[in-house]
């Protein structure tokens, strides 16, 4: 499968090159970049030189499949030509994601750049639509935040056993803010603090809204989302709280058990999401593809608690885009995507 990689210049674009670089029916024909454009990829990415590619100002030979890793808007604005023309694109922006080109503009204060097109996109949650996935050309890849906090929602809201006012509280790695500079990560001002931000409300609060609303028609959610900034580099933990609907449970006291084995039961053929027995930490998905999820009820209040970690740029990006690429090609979505995590 010959594969092209939009805009390989920021984190995301360059880990998708790393696990591609392993994937046994890829290979990856054509990179572009802007800033760096006619540089051998080693000059950028030293990590990245086995691959022997130069970066090319734009996506040249045909290509089986495209990946998009640029800024939205710069993203709808390279791919739409390519989705017109019929070429399976994975999109790692948000510009397919928000369903309505009114709230995309609310909230990317800019108009849709291709509103005809949200339609026919795909949200790439890989465990939740597998079979939309197999069966689209346009893969809105979604955001770090909300898969970590979507996959640790997601059976409970199905089984309709929460309030929708549900709080989840998520520490993001300064690799999830791209490798721009900006005053908010720099070395000192993230080292050894931790701070909220975006603490009006985050631009992955209305996918989020979206996507837990999809999933039962008798939820209206009504998430309270409150990203913060770790000094990590890589990884996203995600406490989901939650309040059950009143007498979902005939004995309260077997609530914990019945709740464990309706995540083990969700999640039981999946590779990459794992329900844990200990409250999981983001340095046991370092570099790999894994979520991991903890739920528990918490006793002395009978209230949810649901604990995800997974690593921002693997299963909040490259990972996931590539989990879909392999959907859409009719591949195992496993595939290219197995590896254990860095530890510690
Ligand atoms: N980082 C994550 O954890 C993560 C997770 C999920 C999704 N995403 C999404 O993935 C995409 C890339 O994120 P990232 O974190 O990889 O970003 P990044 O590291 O900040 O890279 C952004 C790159 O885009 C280039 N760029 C900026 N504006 C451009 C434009 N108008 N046209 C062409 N190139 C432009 C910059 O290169 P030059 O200025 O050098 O040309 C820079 O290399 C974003 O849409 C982001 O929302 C990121």
């Amino acid at each position: 499968l010959k594969i092209g990689i939009i805009n390989i210049t920021g984190y995301a674009g360059a880990e998708l090159a790393r696990i591609l670089s392993r994937h046994p029916e890829a290979q990856i024909t054509t990179i572009t970049g802007r800033s760096e454009a006619g540089k051998k990829l080693g000059q950028v990415f030293p990590h990245l030189s086995h691959l022997d590619m130069t970066i090319a100002p734009e996506l040249g030979d045909s290509v089986d499949v495209v990946f998009s890793a640029l800024p939205q808007v710069a993203s709808a604005e390279a791919i739409v030509p390519l989705v017109r023309a019929g070429i399976p694109v994975v999109d790692i922006s948000a510009d397919f994601r928000l369903k309505s080109a009114e709230e995309y503009q609310q909230w990317y204060q800019t108009p849709h750049p291709a509103p005809d097109l949200l339609e026919n996109s795909t949200y790439g949650l890989t465990e939740l639509y597998r079979s939309n996935i197999k069966h689209s050309r346009l893969i809105a890849n979604p955001g770090c935040y909300p898969t970590g906090a979507i996959l640790a929602l997601a059976p409970v809201i199905k089984e309709g056993l929460i309030e929708p006012d549900i709080v989840i509280d998520a520490k993001s790695g300064v690799s999830g803010a791209g490798r721009g500079l900006s005053l908010t990560t720099h070395f000192s001002e993230v080292n050894e603090n931790v701070f909220a931000y975006a603490v009006e409300g985050h631009r992955h609060l209305p996918e989020i809204t979206q996507e837990l609303a999809r999933l039962n028609v008798d939820f209206r959610p009504s998430p309270l989302f409150q990203p913060h900034l770790i000094p990590m580099t890589r990884g996203i933990l995600t406490s989901c709280y939650a309040t059950f609907v009143s007498g979902v449970f005939k004995d309260p006291k077997m609530a914990a058990k019945q709740v464990r084995d309706l995540y083990e039961t969700f999640y039981n053929k999946e590779r990459f999401v794992k329900v844990v027995s200990i409250p999981p930490q983001t340095k046991q998905t370092w570099g790999n593809n894994h979520c991991l999820i903890y739920p528990m009820v918490e006793p002395r209040t009978g209230r949810l608690v649901i604990i995800s970690a997974l690593d921002n740029l693997v299963k909040g990006a490259a990972g996931q885009a590539i989990q879909n690429m392999n959907l859409m090609l009719g591949l195992p979505d496993h595939l290219g995507l197995e590896g254990v995590a860095i530890y510690p």
